[in-house]
């Protein structure tokens, strides 16, 4: 396969070409945070954590890095002051949902990047629940083969991750969505399964 040649953060880096930014970063041994992307699953693109500057014919702007695919001559920078701020709000934001004691990764990366989880709070009614909707769990039950025992319900402040009706049985015998979540929403103690109906 025909191979590209970037530059990411400085340093030189040859990819396949298809491969995304974040891929090729992780392969040159750059880290990106990521929430929605696991690398068995097809990129979603909703967090927008990953986000990084790339500059091509003089011209930059900010991209999902899980989704962009690499170019020739494409210069990526993965820390720059923008990038920092950037990931810190989106951070703050994903807090209204999520809420103040949200664990796992996301807890993880407002440690490292100084972010303020109650610095914005909703004007809807909004019950944290330590989910930021990315998506993770109900795409690994979707390859899990339940047939969709966990969804996406409901629209705006109101969407989140349900259990199906007639689904619990499936949802008790299996835990392959507990160790994809970034947010300590899933964990293998507590209610099995982690989820109310609709
Ligand atoms: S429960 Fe966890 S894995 Fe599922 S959508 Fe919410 S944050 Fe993502
Ligand atoms: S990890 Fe790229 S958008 Fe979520």
């Amino acid at each position: 396969m025909k191979e590209v040649t970037l530059e990411i953060d400085g340093k030189v880096v040859r990819a396949k070409e298809g491969m995304t930014i974040l891929q090729a970063a992780k392969e040159a041994g750059i880290e990106i945070p990521t929430l929605c992307y696991h690398e068995e699953m097809e990129p979603y693109g909703v967090c927008r954590i990953c986000v990084v500057e790339i500059e091509r014919g003089g011209r930059s702007r900010t991209v999902a890095s899980c989704c962009y695919p690499v170019e020739e001559g494409l210069k990526v920078r993965t820390r720059t002051p923008k990038i920092e701020r950037v990931r810190k709000t989106i951070l703050e934001l994903a807090a209204i949902t999520a809420g103040e004691d949200v664990g796992g990764e996301v807890r993880a990366l407002a440690f490292q990047y100084g972010a303020n989880l109650s610095r914005f709070v909703s004007l809807g009614l909004v019950e944290p629940s330590k989910c930021i909707l990315c998506g993770l769990c109900v795409r690994r039950c979707i390859e899990a083969q339940w047939d969709n025992a966990i969804d996406f319900v409901g629209r705006g402040v109101g969407r989140r991750v349900a259990l199906m009706p007639g689904k619990e049985e499936a949802c008790k015998t299996c835990s392959y969505c507990y160790r994809v979540c970034p947010t300590g929403r899933i964990t293998s103690f507590g209610p099995n399964p982690p989820f109310s109906p609709p």
